[in-house]
């Protein structure tokens, strides 16, 4: 069942389930997205749009997802204090309204729909061109204020002229394909991408922006904004253009600094500049808006039915797969993974976090360094989550709220020097997770597999080979390899009235009489009086006692 409501209709709180997962809409989107929204199962969902400051934080509290557009400033201090929101799905590309580190350090992942608007974006660049070219808008005004004249508004051809374009992801390449219709020669740039790509696009590459520039006669810019691209294109890069160019932004403002376009245009270095996107929006005042040989629109590249239903869908679809069934697509801030390789993994996961609880509790100082390794099929898999994985483990009994999307961050925040590796190597099992913690000067190690699709073994500790389950209460000794030892800790066990529920003893093979590791699966928690006793035995120099989930017991992000 769902619940709508307008800014100004107060939340029907009777209606509301108490376990249905609660969803705000902070923009307007497109009806077909509200209509999904409306037949989800187990969804109730509010639109609640122009929030900012205290009463988007006290908004954003209540629900587990949020969808927006550009419009709605999700701030860190919006999302500060939050425990519940889950994630948030941007209905379009950009998420530079969206305070992502902070999100990601509260766990919530942040999605967007990149493709929906690809098409409307490139046409709206294609019509900033021509309009540029064409002096379309002046004309119009000019026609309306009862004036004919053709001879002031003639224009200048696409065909044959030559186009820059710097970044050449999905939309540059769609403008690319449709400037070629236009008989337009391309040269782009894009670090992220080989020549021989470039190349395969019919674009031909230049190494640097630098080199673009003086061959150009229009440009456009199809980057996101991020330090590296921020004022990109300034003084020094008009300078080094021809006379007469002219420049179309349809990504985002900062982009081009905006009053060295203001100053390319008084001088008559540049020929036009067409702009969707400004430095600050909403953008109703600029120097640019007054001057001749300027287009602007306000924002419009995505705004077609087209586009907007498609993102509208994408992003309710997005978060309602992510609240209801864990799975993460299109995520900004964390590791995307699809269905399948999401039920290929689900199982190493769970071990991985079980060996980061494991790692933590055997460990009993500071830890300051980890080292995971993963070997055999599973190398094949981005381990980048089973990383994650481990370290929502290793915090479970230090940090509030870590989970699979911010446990990386908040160990790193912590100073935690983390290294992975990868062998496609197999050892005896078809894949294994191999994790060395260390800091005051303690080093422990273990390694952990999957049994069938769901039963997390313990296969060494210390180097020292076991066969144990990784769930519930192990009680981890280091022995001598000599008999008594454990008839000794079975003998206190019975009198505390602990179940040993299984049993391994592991030793180096070579090393009969010498060091050995017992690791004992006990039914209920050992006292502490118990492990002194055990610790009292001659042969025996530590003993530590983990408490790991029960068998089948997992976290909400695995679930
Ligand atoms: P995309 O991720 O597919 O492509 C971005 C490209 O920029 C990538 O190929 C990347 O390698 C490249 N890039 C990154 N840093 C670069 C740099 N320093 N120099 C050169 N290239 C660099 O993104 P997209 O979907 O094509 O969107 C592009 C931009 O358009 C984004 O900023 C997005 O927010 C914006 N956008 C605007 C509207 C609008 O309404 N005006 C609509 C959709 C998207
Ligand atoms: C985007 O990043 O998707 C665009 O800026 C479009 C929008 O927000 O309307």
């Amino acid at each position: 069942m769902s619940i709508t409501s307008s800014p100004s209709q107060p939340t029907n709180s009777e209606m509301i389930k108490p376990d249905a997962i609660r969803i705000i809409v902070l923009d307007n989107i497109a009806q077909e997205g509200l209509d999904l929204l409306e037949q989800a199962e187990g969804i109730e969902y509010e639109i609640q749009t122009g929030l900012s400051g205290a009463e988007l934080q006290s908004a954003l509290a209540e629900f587990d997802g949020a969808v927006c557009r550009s419009g709605v400033k999700i701030t860190a201090e919006s999302l500060a204090g939050n425990t519940r929101l889950k994630a948030i799905a941007r209905a379009g590309v950009g998420t530079d309204n969206i305070d992502k580190a902070a999100a990601t350090r509260l766990g919530i992942v942040v999605m967007n729909t990149p493709t929906g608007n690809t098409v409307s974006t490139a046409e709206h660049t294609m019509a900033l061109m021509l309009g540029l070219s064409r002096n379309l808008a002046p004309a119009h005004a000019s026609l309306l204020a009862g004036k004919w004249d053709r001879k002031k508004f003639s224009g200048r051809q696409l065909a044959g002229k030559t186009l820059g374009i710097v970044g050449l992801g999905r939309i540059g390449q769609e403008v690319a394909s449709r400037a070629r219709s236009f008989g337009m020669t391309i040269v782009g740039y894009d670090p992220f991408l080989s020549n021989s790509q470039i190349e395969q696009l019919g674009i031909e590459p230049c190494e640097k922006v630098e080199n673009l520039l003086p061959q150009i006669d229009y440009l456009t810019v199809h980057t996101p904004l991020t330090p590296e691209t921020e004022g990109l294109i300034g003084a020094e890069q008009i300078a080094q253009m021809k006379p007469g160019a002219r420049l179309i932004n349809c990504a985002r403002g900062g982009i081009y600094d905006e009053r060295a376009l203001v100053e390319g245009l008084e001088s008559g270095k540049l020929g036009g500049v067409a702009l969707d996107v400004y430095r600050s929006e909403p953008c109703t005042d600029s120097p640019l808006f007054a001057m001749p040989g300027v287009l602007c629109t306000p924002h419009l590249g995505a705004s077609t039915e087209e586009a907007q239903i498609q993102v509208a869908e994408e992003a309710v679809t997005l978060l309602t797969n992510f609240l209801k069934h864990g799975e993460i697509r299109h995520a900004v801030n964390t590791i995307a993974v699809d269905p399948q390789t999401m039920e290929k993994i689900r199982g190493y996961l769970d071990v991985a976090y079980r060996m980061g609880i494991l790692m933590s509790g055997r460990h009993a100082g500071a830890i300051e360094s980890v080292s995971l390794e993963y070997c055999g099929e599973l190398a094949e898999q981005d381990t980048r989550l089973l990383t994650s994985a481990f370290c929502v483990g290793l915090l479970e009994n230090i940090a509030d709220h870590a989970n699979i999307i911010n446990a990386a961050t908040l160990c790193e925040e912590r100073g935690l020097d983390i290294v992975t590796q990868a062998s496609r190597e197999q050892d005896t099992f078809n894949s294994m997770i191999s994790a060395t913690v260390g800091g005051d000067g303690i080093e422990c190690q273990a390694s952990g597999t999957l049994f069938g699709k769901g039963m997390p073994r313990l296969v060494m500790v210390d180097h020292y080979p076991t066969d144990a389950f990784m769930d519930g209460f192990l009680l981890i000794f280091t022995h001598q390899d000599i008999p008594g030892v454990i008839g000794y800790v079975g003998n206190i066990l019975a009198k505390e009235n602990v179940n040993i529920a299984q049993m391994a003893v592991g030793r180096k093979a070579e090393d009969v009489g010498g060091r050995a590791i017992g690791v004992l699966n006990l039914d209920s928690e050992t006292p502490q009086s118990a492990l002194d006793q055990v610790l009292e035995y001659p042969g025996i120099d530590s003993a530590r006692m983990v408490r790991l989930p029960a068998h089948n017991e997992m976290p909400d992000w695995l679930t």
